[in-house]
Formats: structure tokens, sequence, C-alpha cells
């Protein structure tokens, strides 16, 4: 069976409601599925032992990208936490009023590869949380799934 991290960063709980709902979904596929909060987890080694590893956060810039205050020390630290080989994908909440709609998904993506994971589902960027856009949360669960 598949071992699945998700791991995000939540002010208001939007991406909160992404993570829980992505892991149910992967769940039911049948993945073993953990959810940390940022906010409590030790960024070195946080990807031993899983096969893929999800990560979201909002932002909460205006002009510049700033990642959720929680989700922000763990961007500093991708390097640290062992993703080398893992299957990535990234998701976020956001509002698209903003020049950087949802960057954090731009910031995983980006540092996962740096560091030698695989990116193996679109980011997941949307407006509000979960039940805003359903269809789009199932479609990037399915799309997991299959790197599963
Ligand atoms: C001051 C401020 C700055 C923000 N900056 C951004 C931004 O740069 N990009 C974006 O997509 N959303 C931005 N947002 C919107 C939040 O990221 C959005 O409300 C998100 O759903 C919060 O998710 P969370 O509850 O998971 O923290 C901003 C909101 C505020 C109040």
């Amino acid at each position: 069976m598949s071992k699945v991290l998700v791991v995000y960063g939540s002010t208001t709980g939007n991406t909160e409601s992404i993570a829980a709902k992505v892991a149910s979904l992967l769940e039911a596929k049948g993945a073993e599925v953990v959810v940390k909060n940022a906010a409590d987890v030790d960024p070195a080694g946080l990807a031993d032992g899983y096969d893929v590893v999800l990560m979201g956060a909002s932002c909460w810039g205006d002009e510049d990208i700033e990642l959720q205050e929680d989700f922000a020390p763990l961007a500093e630290r991708f390097a640290d936490m062992g993703l080398a080989g893992k299957k990535v994908a990234a998701f976020a909440s956001g509002d698209s009023s903003y020049e950087h709609f949802c960057a954090a998904v731009d910031v995983v993506e980006a540092g996962a590869k740096e560091n030698g994971a695989e990116i193996v589902a679109a980011g997941l960027k949307i407006e509000g949380g979960a039940s805003d856009a359903p269809d789009e949360v199932e479609a990037f669960a399915e799309a997991v799934a299959k790197a599963l």
C-alpha cells in the first residue's frame, strides 16, 4: 500500500480543508495517508518512509510572495526533508485578485524538483476551500492516485 504524507500550512482553514479532502479521497482509493500541519513538523527527514508527499499552503503577501507563516520555515528547509526520489504534488488556496495567485504551488514544485523529487500531478490552485471547487479537488486526487 502506498504511504502518502499530506503537509499543509493554513491560517483560516481553507488549505487545511483541501488537505483533509484530498486525504480522504486517497484513503478511499486504498492509500495510507498521514496529514500534518506544518506548524507541528520537524522538516528533517519529514518525507522518510513515504512514497508520495503532498504539500500545500496559502500565501499572504501583496507584491511579494509570502508563504503562510507555518509553511514558510518548512519551505526554507526542503533540502532537509529527504525529498529525493519522492513523488510530490502541490496544492493551495488563494485569491485570484492577488498578483501571485496560489504561489505556494509554484514554490513547492520548484523546491521539490530542485531536491530530486518528481512532480506527479499538476498543482491544484483554488479560490477558497475544498467545498468551493469539489471537481478540481477530485481531479487532483485522481491524478495523484494514478501515481500511487
Ligand atoms: C493580506 C493578504 C494577502 C494575500 N496574498 C495572497 C496572494 O499573494 N496570493 C493568493 O493567492 N492569495 C492571497 N491572499 C488570500 C489568501 O491566501 C486566501 O484567503 C486563502 O484562501 C487563505 O487560505 P488559508 O485559510 O489556508 O490560510 C491574501 C490575503 C490577504 C488578507
